[in-house]
């Protein structure tokens, strides 16, 4: 959580530090601050609760002046969001800032000892601890800036990537990471700094992926050197981005989270391009071709992800143990690592995340390899951390998700996770010819069928203005279909606010059937396949105690039909490729709820995109 940007460079920074922060906003938006050296003498320091368009509002009338400067945009974690706790912080004398993304966790401790030592704090927060303890060792030691900082460093634990900036070295930016992430773009005599690339792609290409405990120093007129926290010179590498500017932009949709919706068609068609082939009955994954046999062998699979993507591990579950007859276990990874859990050398252990950043996935994936796990990654965002730690994976494709609440992200993830699952049973023979064609048509004629999926909105829209203000939602599922009853109800809390919750439609009767009256809507996943009359009588249950029905049927369905109070059509399909399809109605119906109650659909409260804290 928490974006943060740098530049250094011939240009103004201030325009390129404010865009680079509403490209990032998604991680984390409570409040923003910018810090600008002026004329290499004056350092200027903005910031304010709200978001990056308060901070433009109060900057307003101020100087702007400058080319080198640091940017943030905070997701609170210690002290309330206000504008004080905003970041940047400066030391005790105003010459340094720092902006911070992660968390000092022995900021208490420092802090004492820094009081003792007539260090005067304003803030609340975890990150002023390190700016102050810069500037002590700068004062005690007499060191340069850089050595300053790779001191300070070595002392703090926990979580950080910062940008420093400093009048007493004004034509040097300093920057250093550890579990949290900071890319460097390379430009022509300028750099620019960020968390992810979407600040830096409009200007350059060439980017280099800071690693833990590196320190990169960008010097105006020596360009950037990186050390090591350890003071070990290292070569940096230039990586070029893939990333297209048009995929950051809403390109006419009300927001983000809609045009992810739409883009579905093309992100799943992207993540199966050249891995799928329906006519010649081929599917192969070229960044696990080389682990392809030691998962066929693995005694156990172990899938670790958080949130939405958690949910797209518990529809792999029956993916992978009913294809490849490989035992799963689904895990949240912030209990998994926890839990000092069991693993095995010849246990695979897959992460699933959108960001590549979450930090519980993270921790519990560096936990598994310590214990002799494979790691397998299934990300989205090219280049992020966990992509680089894993053994091997394969990206989703599904280009940059900017709105907080995940979509095409999820169906991706199921699309790759059915083709792995469909390659390893292949290979192992656990799966007849026939259904291996079955699925692999299917998987290919998804894009149309979402297309022609999508044409329905106007009726969704109408369905979603009947509940748009009920106070509680119920949603229904069986088989690959709870794991997406799940997702309907967080995508619904999440950007709504409407308290909903995900059911195995058969353990309805085991407790919140209690809830169940004439006000509360049950969104049912009831589409053709082996549970369709169980769920049917489930649906009775509900309608005996008046509750209201909105059933995700299969197209030509009537008995749904003839007891639901609505329902929604989705193109006829086999169980396993259901969960992708029927997640999109849900998506809609979520969005035009959040959009009809005048919630901030891409930026709902309390939220960030990348989890990168614990
Ligand atoms: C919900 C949502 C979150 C994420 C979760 C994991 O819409 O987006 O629940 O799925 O924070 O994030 P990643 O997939 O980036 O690890």
């Amino acid at each position: 959580m928490c974006g943060i940007v740098g530049y250094i460079g011939d240009k103004k920074a201030y325009p390129i530090l404010i865009k680079g922060l509403s490209r990032l906003e998604y991680r984390g938006y409570d409040s923003a601050g910018i810090a600008l050296l002026e004329n290499g003498t004056n350092l200027n320091v903005y910031k304010r609760q709200g978001k990056v368009i308060d901070l433009t509002e109060f900057v307003d009338g101020h100087s702007t002046e400058g080319t080198v400067g640091i940017g943030h945009t905070r997701w609170a974690t210690h002290g309330l969001p206000n504008d004080v706790n905003a970041h940047p912080h400066c030391s005790g004398d105003g010459s340094i800032a720092l902006v911070h993304n992660g968390i000092i966790e022995n900021y208490d401790i420092l802090k004492k000892e820094l009081i003792k030592r007539g260090h005067e704090f304003k803030s609340e927060t975890d990150t002023e601890v390190l700016v102050h303890l810069i500037e002590d060792i700068k004062e005690k030691s007499g060191v340069s800036l850089v050595e300053a900082v790779r001191i300070a460093l070595n002392e703090v634990h926990g979580a950080y990537a910062i940008v420093v900036v400093s009048t007493e070295d004004p034509d040097k930016i300093i920057a250093a990471k550890k579990s949290s992430p900071l890319v460097i773009g390379m430009g022509e005599d300028e750099y620019y700094l960020a968390s992810d690339a979407t600040p830096i792609v409009e200007y350059t290409k060439n980017v280099v992926y800071l690693e833990d405990e590196q320190i990169a120093i960008i010097d105006r007129k020596n360009g950037l050197r990186i050390i090591s926290i350890s003071n070990k010179e290292i070569s940096p590498y230039v990586q070029e981005l893939e990333m297209q500017l048009e995929e950051l932009e809403k390109g006419g949709y009300e927001h983000f989270m809609l045009k992810e919706i739409y883009e579905q068609p093309r992100a799943i068609h992207d993540s199966f391009r050249g891995r799928l082939d329906a006519k010649s009955g081929r599917v192969s994954l070229g960044g696990i071709k080389d682990y392809e046999e030691q998962i066929a062998k693995a005694d156990r699979i172990i899938i670790i992800a958080c949130g939405t993507s958690w949910h797209a591990a518990l529809v792999a579950e029956y993916y992978f143990e009913d294809l490849a007859r490989i035992p799963v276990e689904v895990e949240y990874a912030s209990e998994f690592r926890y839990r000092n859990p069991i693993i095995n050398k010849n246990d695979v252990v897959i992460a699933i995340s959108q960001s590549g950043e979450t930090a519980d996935t993270l921790a519990a994936l560096k936990m598994a390899k310590e214990q002799g796990a494979t790691l397998l990654g299934i990300v989205n965002v090219v280049g992020s951390t966990i992509s680089r730690v894993t053994d091997a994976g394969s990206y989703t494709h599904a280009g940059p998700e900017i709105g907080v609440a995940s979509t095409k992200a999820f169906t991706t993830q199921l699309v790759v996770l059915a083709l792995m699952a469909l390659a390893i049973g292949k290979r192992k023979g656990t799966i007849a010819d026939k259904k291996f064609q079955l699925l692999l048509d299917e998987l290919e004629s998804l894009p149309e069928k979402i297309e022609e999926l999508l044409k329905s909105d106007d009726y969704i829209r109408g369905v979603a203005e009947i509940y748009k203000d009920a106070q509680n939602a119920l949603y229904l599922g069986r088989g690959t279909s709870y794991p997406i009853a799940l997702e309907g109800a967080l995508k619904l809390k999440e950007i709504s606010y409407i308290h909903a919750e995900g059911y195995p439609a058969a353990e309805m009767k085991h407790g919140p059937i209690a809830l169940i009256d004439e006000n509360m809507p049950v969104f049912v996943v009831a589409a053709h396949g082996e549970h369709y009359e169980k769920v049917v009588s489930n649906i009775q249950e509900v309608k005996a105690r008046k509750g209201k029905i909105i059933g995700i049927v299969s197209k030509g369905d009537t008995a749904v039909k003839d007891i639901a109070d609505h329902i929604i059509e989705i193109p006829k399909s086999d169980e396993f490729i259901v969960p992708i399809l029927a997640t999109i109605p849900l998506q809609l119906i979520s969005y035009h709820i959040a959009v009809m109650r005048g919630c901030n659909v891409d930026q709902p409260r309390n939220l960030a995109k990348s989890v990168t804290v614990e």
